[in-house]
């Protein structure tokens, strides 16, 4: 049974949040007192750990810990405020005001710089299957205290949903986002990614199917970004043009332009 507990400290609001969480998820909290994690895990036959410490939301898994932290994003706002691009930003087309939806939210890096680049005016809504990972994103959207307004406004603009994306593109009408963008986890993982180790334990592992594609393309005004690994076969399968350069990249983006 999967577990949500608190620091051993019991920092102030810890146990708040761990009832909080614990009832978002549906998952047993149990107090913590001097128990160790590896003591816990034995004991409830999980591999699975979420604590509450310090206002934050950290899953512990046996691959490592899983939490929420702007600090990818953090590098590539800095990028664009000195005027030295996105890759991601460049993929989608992005201006000003315009609106994205995110299908694969995962920690939300990529949706902070889409939040951070279509600004106050646009609109980003993250989705994300797994109801862990959505839990500590949207959480951490909301309370992480960024070291400056636009980021910190950037996070906060982020709508969360615990959704999958099939279901999800299925209710919305027509041309209702500027860019539809799938990051699904990789077909051949790059193991010396080692962020994203603990989120394999969590995350939904479905290849992206043409069925949602096509809905992408419907419900997409103006482009539907894929990511995946440089060497992937999915670009093909699914009809997604690469984008130019980046051939010396882990990864490569796919470009549909409607
Ligand atoms: C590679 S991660 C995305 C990383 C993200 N772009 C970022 O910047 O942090 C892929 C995420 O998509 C989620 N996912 C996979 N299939 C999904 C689906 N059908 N609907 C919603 N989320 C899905 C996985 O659980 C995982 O968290």
């Amino acid at each position: 049974m999967d577990i949500v507990t608190t620091d051993r400290k019991n920092h102030e609001g810890s146990l708040e949040l761990a009832k909080w969480a614990a009832e978002k998820l549906n998952w047993r909290f149990v107090p913590r007192y001097r128990t160790s994690v590896p003591e816990l895990m034995e004991k409830y036959e999980t591999d699975k750990v979420l604590i509450a410490k310090k206002g934050m939301l950290t899953l512990v898994t046996k691959d490592g810990e899983l939490f929420f932290h702007p600090n990818m994003a953090q590098i590539r706002v800095k990028n664009i405020r000195m005027a030295q691009g996105d890759r991601l930003v460049e993929a989608m087309d992005l201006k000003e005001g315009m609106s994205v939806l995110d299908c694969t939210l995962g920690f939300g890096a990529d949706a902070i710089v889409e939040s951070y680049a279509v600004g106050e005016n646009g609109r980003v809504v993250g989705l994300e299957a797994s109801p862990v990972i959505a839990l500590i994103t949207g959480h951490g959207l909301q309370n992480f205290t960024a070291g400056n307004y636009p980021m910190h406004s950037a996070l906060r603009r982020i709508e969360v949903h615990n959704a999958d994306y099939m279901d999800f593109l299925k209710t919305q009408p027509d041309k209702s986002f500027d860019v539809v963008y799938f990051d699904p986890m990789f077909r051949h993982p790059l193991m010396d990614s080692k962020n994203i180790n603990p989120l394999r334990l969590a995350a939904d592992h479905r290849a992206l199917s043409l069925e949602a594609v096509k809905e992408a393309m419907r419900v997409a005004r103006h482009r539907v970004v894929m990511k995946e690994s440089s060497r992937s076969t999915e670009f093909e399968r699914l009809g997604f043009p690469l984008m130019g350069g980046g051939k010396h990249s882990n990864v490569r983006y796919g470009i549909i332009k409607i």
